[in-house]
């Protein structure tokens, strides 16, 4: 697939692609492309940003400015971008990120994601150019580059060959492997340390048993999550 992230900020992004399972990604043929709207803004002085109408703290990205930068990008009114590929507004008030919005854009060809700063975008560019507003959790970022970068790490990690195993995102929390629960609890050497036992079960060589155990440990994280984080 190809993501292309629109950040006043793309270095932020080179020590990301250099991460193991992106850049496996990337082998694989996947593409991260950054776009800085600064760079070709129809602005003077390399302007991106104005103060909002109506008064208040802050500066809005333009809209102007937006067009220009996913025009010029793509070849195309960015009205019409968003029909040919998923275009993603990063807003903390956005649909929520989940495993069944990533499993969906993981299965798109290509996708787009506009990163905000400052107070945020012109509204316009959210109502013309984006097919989604998406958010990584009710808080508020400094700027979208984070947001993105859960996006993208989540998306492309499913992507064959991203991981080292392709087991691990077989079986894995919410996965249907596991009916969408959380996934089990994991152990490794020493069997017993400080007087902390690893469970018998996972010592005992038997698959069933083993299995029968890690899904009911995943199907009680599964009841217990709504109220703690730790179960
Ligand atoms: C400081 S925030 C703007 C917050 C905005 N004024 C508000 O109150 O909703 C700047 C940018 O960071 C990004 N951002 C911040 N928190 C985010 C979140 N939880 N999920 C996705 N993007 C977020 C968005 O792109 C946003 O436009």
């Amino acid at each position: 697939m190809q993501i292309d992230v629109v950040t006043l900020f793309p270095e932020w992004f080179d020590w990301f692609r250099s991460q193991r399972h992106i850049a496996n990604a990337a082998a694989q043929g996947h593409e991260l492309r950054t776009l800085n709207p600064r760079e070709n803004t129809p602005l003077s002085g390399g302007q991106v940003d104005d103060t909002p109408f109506g008064g208040g703290a802050g500066m809005v990205l333009r809209v102007d400015v937006m067009d220009h930068a996913l025009r010029s990008f793509y070849g195309v009114d960015p009205v019409d971008l968003r029909r040919e590929r998923r275009v993603i507004a990063l807003t903390p008030g956005g649909r929520l990120l989940d495993e069944g919005l990533v499993n969906e854009l993981a299965a798109e060809p290509a996708v787009t994601i506009l990163c905000g700063r400052y107070e945020g975008f012109d509204e316009r560019i959210v109502q013309h150019f984006c097919s989604d507003a998406v958010s990584i959790g009710r808080y508020v970022l400094a700027g979208g580059e984070l947001a993105a970068m859960v996006l993208c790490d989540t998306v492309l990690r499913k992507q064959p060959g991203a991981l080292g195993h392709a087991d691990s995102a077989a079986e894995e929390s919410f996965s249907d492997a596991l009916g969408g629960d959380p996934e089990y609890p994991h152990y490794t050497r020493p069997s017993e340390y400080r007087g902390w036992k690893v469970p018998d079960v996972l010592l005992s060589g038997h698959h069933e048993e083993i299995r029968r155990w890690r899904r009911a440990r995943s199907r009680e994280r599964g009841a217990a999550s709504e109220g703690s984080s730790l179960s």
